[in-house]
Parts: C-alpha cells; sequence; structure tokens
C-alpha cells in the first residue's frame, strides 16, 4: 500500500517529506512545467536534495522529454550523470521502440519506470524488457471508457505468477476513492498530487471526537 507524492513542487514535497506517509517521488514533464522556469537538472537536483537532507533514499522518477531512442538514452545517461541521486529512476513512455531504451538502459544499470501504460499487455513488455516499475495511468484509461481495475488486476496477477520483481505504479489519480480502488485491484504503489494525499487525512468524526474528548477533560480538570 505505498503510496508515492506525484509532484515537482519543492513545497509540496517538503511536506510530504516531513510527515513521512510517502515511499517516493514521481514527477512527469507536466508537473515540472508548473514550476517556476528553471535549469531542469538543477531543478532535478534541488528535489534530490530535499530527499537526502531529510536522510532518505526512497525512489525518484524524471521522465526523458526526447522522443527518438537514441536521443532518449542519451538524455537518460546525462540525467544520471548530472542528478547525484542513488535511486534515481528514468521515466520512459512505453512503445516498440522504446522497449530497445528500456533494454539498453537496464542493461547500463539504470532503472527505469516504464510510463503512459494503459494495457496489461504493455505492462508486460516493458516489465520484460527490464523496467522496474510499471506505470499504469488510471483516470486517462477511464477517460476513453478502459478498464483501470481490470488492467491493473491481471497485471499484477501475471507479474505475481511469474514472480517478476517489476512492481506496478497507478498514477493518473483524481480522487482518494482512486487511491483506493487501485490499492486494492493490485497496485503495490499509487502516486498522487499533494492535495488528494493531505485529503486522506480528514474526517469529519475525527475532529468532532478530538472536540468532544478535549471538551470532557478541560471540563474534568477545572
Ligand atoms: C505518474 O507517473 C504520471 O505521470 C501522472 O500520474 C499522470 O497524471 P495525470 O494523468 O493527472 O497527468
Amino acid at each position: 500500500m505505498k503510496l508515492f507524492l506525484d509532484s515537482a513542487n519543492l513545497e509540496e514535497i517538503d511536506q510530504a517529506l516531513i510527515r513521512g506517509h510517502i515511499s517516493g517521488i514521481t514527477t512527469n514533464p507536466s508537473l515540472l512545467s508548473k514550476e517556476p522556469k528553471a535549469n531542469f537538472f538543477a531543478h532535478v537536483n534541488k528535489i534530490a536534495d530535499r530527499i537526502t537532507n531529510r536522510g532518505q533514499e526512497i525512489p525518484l522518477s524524471v521522465e526523458v522529454f526526447a522522443t527518438k531512442p537514441e536521443e532518449m538514452i542519451r538524455q537518460a545517461q546525462e540525467i544520471r550523470e548530472r542528478v547525484s541521486y542513488k535511486q534515481l529512476n528514468i521515466k520512459i513512455p512505453v512503445g516498440w521502440n522504446e522497449l530497445k531504451v528500456i533494454s539498453e538502459l537496464a542493461r547500463q544499470g539504470i532503472k527505469v519506470n516504464c510510463t503512459c501504460i494503459f494495457t496489461e499487455e504493455q505492462a508486460v513488455l516493458a516489465a520484460n524488457a527490464g523496467a522496474k516499475f510499471v506505470s499504469i495511468f488510471m483516470c486517462r484509461l477511464k477517460d476513453i471508457a478502459g478498464d483501470p481495475i481490470k488492467v491493473i488486476g491481471n497485471t499484477r496477477r501475471i507479474l505475481d505468477l511469474a514472480k517478476h520483481p517489476a512492481e506496478i505504479i497507478v498514477g493518473s489519480i483524481r480522487s482518494q476513492t482512486d487511491i483506493l480502488d487501485a490499492h486494492i485491484a493490485g497496485a503495490h504503489i499509487v502516486t498522487a498530487g499533494a492535495k488528494i494525499l493531505e485529503g486522506m487525512a480528514f474526517h469529519p468524526q475525527t475532529e468532532k471526537s478530538v472536540q468532544s474528548f478535549l471538551a470532557d477533560f478541560n471540563a474534568w480538570v477545572k
């Protein structure tokens, strides 16, 4: 039931790290583009520093922004060289030619998070090519009337039957219910935005219960 934070925002990352509920961070080019303009490597290194400064070593996923396989490999190598962080995972979108990238990076010892997955077949190919994580997009699949619960469940079953080490990350999350449904369906990890994760902590009865306890106690100590 691992939770990852899906964000490139330094403040959100700080707030999550001090609370200890996340065991990884995922970014993508769109999440980075929401941050103030900055040098790509400088911003990613700031994220890595935030994690190491807390004495943690959780997986951090950073996506390539090239589209040609050889350029993706070159970029992945450059990210690994210029971001000094051991638990760095390079996000590579799934695809026929991208399998060459995943396989080559895995051969070079570069950890890969294969992303933008919508089917069991894509997940199986990526895992076989050497991906450490296979990222299934829940709500983008729902957007086209797909069945992410089936895809997650089948993928988990296939990986478990094969005793394959790859882990399923479910992303493209828009609600707390998505997080629960993804975990129950078989996700190893669910990655979600800061606001959705924060909302998980709240329930009106929790507040009311604490207030009533305190009211009783304060009346008793008077
Ligand atoms: C995670 O790895 C994905 O990049 C992310 O969850 C996609 O979410 P979105 O569909 O909200 O953009």
